[in-house]
């Protein structure tokens, strides 16, 4: 990246949008932010709260609680020290023959959630074993053209480690193990799914459209030395505007607008060096005016102040824009204000008051949508054909440390998460398109890795000699993650249902082999209360590495859908098992 200043518009912009000196510091944060939430909880809990520690049965427990709540004044109280394992003391409270503990120690003890609730005016105490309670049965027979798992769900690009979508590519820029931001064929994927998802899921989107240069034909204000035409061009065979700016600052062309709730911009373009299409947003409750400039330029992103800038490319050919501004906004003020993370400015108190275009170049087709799920997905297709290399992979370009006693990925590796995940988005691309076989070859392509061994550069691992894995980080020793594993057996399954017969027989026969070896392997990542992410503990010889909830509720959810895929009951049975976990159930005990 070159350290050029982006020009255009910023004159322009402080200009006639008359752009705040001053950052807009605070907003009024909508979203109750799950940090909060358990931090207020615990607080809430410490204060407050005192839970039964039931040395007796359920039953008894119950009896006892609603004597409790009836007689609470009757049955004395008094403090006493609770030796915890002979280790420490915290304070107790006795009442009877019974101890209460703080729940704020129960809960760090044994990890556990809780929170108070009132329900019309009447309050109790909601006690939970899991953080995440996201499971989802799979509704119906799944289809490799249909929804992704329950990727409709998602919303990658608001991440936190998304930290912005490339105006050039219109995929996300990860910061997941590098701050720097790069291409992750794997978020990139996601991203891609998320959108055919919700593209089978949503509601038709409000689309206005602008500007066409036919039917709708907006009230452009062109300054004195600007200039603006609508023609018909023969390239695109429809009709296009056409636009050159003066060369003084204030030369500009301005539509007003008051637009609310739709969010989303869809714009064919093609600008000349230095040019620009902006769009102003305000903060409709305090006036903050913020610019989101679209400039051809290389330069990905820059934000100065309240000008937000993204660089479109410089290919001065025809391109089809499609931005969430909402997404723009948060993560050019994310960057702006890296060290004091900033607070989102919800989607129901903007307003886009204007667009406008400086330097010269055509324009068509300006819409303002809901949602632009299929141009995201396609983005995302797009950006694997473009990006695969001479092996069918799609190298991620920084450094992996998985943990100590694993070798480090070096920049360049492939993950068999991000090459399943691709062919999922592939395949779909391949079926949605009409069978544009572009998207049929690179998945083809993408098949190579598989086969090829993690310790040659591949991502393929054997168990034991004896059973093959697809590992999601290659490294050395193995390190068989479970969830990267299933998604990429899910990928294979998407190419080898929907390419057409004899062309991927490889994806049926790298499939097989999978499911072989989960069927033989999934038992040994059961810990009897929880799961493990991995087999460290096998191939590193050291304590597991248990799954948080959230990736415990993934293998649950993974295991689900290919056990009804595949008709397998041990997939279905191991997957109810490690449901119950996640309340409280264990395994049983000799
Ligand atoms: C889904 O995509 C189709 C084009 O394939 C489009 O016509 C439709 O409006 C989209 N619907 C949603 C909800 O995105
Ligand atoms: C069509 O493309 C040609 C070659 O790129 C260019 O010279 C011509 O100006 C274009 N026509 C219009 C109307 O833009
Ligand atoms: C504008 O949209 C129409 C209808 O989808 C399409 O035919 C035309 O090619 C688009 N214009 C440009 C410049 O891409």
């Amino acid at each position: 990246m070159h350290n050029q200043k982006p020009s255009c518009g910023s004159l322009a912009a402080s200009k006639l949008f008359h752009s705040s000196k001053e950052p807009p510091l605070f907003f009024i944060m909508m979203r109750f932010n799950i940090k909060v939430a358990l931090l207020m909880i615990s607080i809430l809990g410490f204060f407050t709260m005192f839970v039964m520690w039931s040395l007796c049965g359920d039953k008894h427990f119950r009896e006892l609680g609603g004597q409790l709540v009836k007689s609470r004044d009757s049955i004395s109280s008094e403090e006493i020290d609770c030796f915890i394992n002979n280790e420490y003391v915290i304070g107790c409270r006795k009442e009877g023959d019974d101890v209460f503990l703080p729940f704020s120690f129960l809960r760090k003890y044994f990890e556990i959630y809780g929170k108070l609730v009132n329900l019309d005016g009447v309050e109790r105490f909601e006690w939970s074993h899991n953080s995440y309670n996201k499971i989802y049965y799979p509704k119906g027979r799944y289809d490799p053209r249909g929804v992704f798992m329950y990727f409709e769900n998602y919303n990658v690009e608001m991440r936190d480690r998304v930290k912005y979508v490339s105006a050039i590519e219109g995929v996300p820029i990860s910061t997941q193990w590098g701050s720097h931001g790069y291409f992750y064929a794997t978020q990139i994927a996601q991203f891609g799914l998320s959108h055919y998802s919700k593209n089978l899921t949503d509601p038709e989107p409000r689309r206005k459209v602008i500007e066409d240069s036919y039917k709708n034909q907006a009230k452009w204000i062109v300054t004195s030395d600007s200039f603006l035409d609508r023609i018909f061009d023969s390239n695109v065979s429809s009709n296009v505007m056409k636009f050159r700016t003066g060369d003084h600052i204030s030369d500009i062309i301005y539509l007003k607008m008051d637009h609310v709730l739709d969010f989303v911009m869809n714009v064919d373009l093609m600008l000349g060096g230095n040019s620009c299409l902006s769009v102003v947003l305000q903060n409709r409750e305090k006036g903050d005016i913020y610019n989101l400039h679209y400039i051809s330029t290389d330069v990905t992103i820059k934000v100065q102040e309240n000008n937000i800038y993204h660089g479109i490319g410089n290919t001065q050919e025809w391109k089809t824009l499609t931005r969430d501004l909402i997404v723009d906004l948060d993560k050019g003020l994310n960057i702006l204000r890296e060290k004091s993370k900033h607070k989102r400015v919800p989607r129901s108190k903007l307003k886009i008051t204007g667009i406008s275009l400086f330097g010269y170049g055509l324009v068509s087709n300006l819409t303002l949508s809901t949602s632009e799920h299929i141009q995201n997905f396609y983005n995302a297709a797009e950006w694997f054909v473009r990006y695969q290399d001479d092996n069918g992979g799609w190298p991620i370009p920084v450094r992996r440390h998985l943990a100590n006693g694993f070798s480090d990925l070096q920049p360049g590796w492939y993950s068999s998460m991000g090459q399943g995940h691709a062919l999922s988005v592939l395949a779909r691309a391949y079926y949605h398109s009409g069978r544009d076989t572009r998207y049929l070859k690179a998945a083809i392509a993408g098949l190579k890795p598989f086969t090829v061994p993690s310790s040659k550069g591949g991502v393929l691992t054997t168990f034991m000699n004896k059973y093959s894995w697809y590992e999601e980080y290659p490294t050395s020793p193995p390190s068989f993650v479970l969830n990267g594993f299933i998604y990429s057996l899910l990928g294979l399954y998407d190419l080898m249902k929907i390419a057409p017969s004899g062309q991927a027989d490889l994806a049926e026969e790298l499939f097989n082999d999978g499911v072989y070896s989960l069927k033989n392997m999934i038992t040994l990542f059961d810990m009897g209360s929880v799961t493990s992410y991995d087999l460290r503990h096998f191939t590193l010889s050291i304590a597991p590495n248990l799954a948080r909830w959230d990736y415990h509720a993934t293998h649950i959810n993974q295991l689900l859908l290919l056990g009804k895929i595949m008709e397998e009951p041990l997939f279905t049975q191991t997957a109810e098992r490690w449901r119950g976990y996640m309340n409280g159930k264990r395994a049983p005990h000799n």
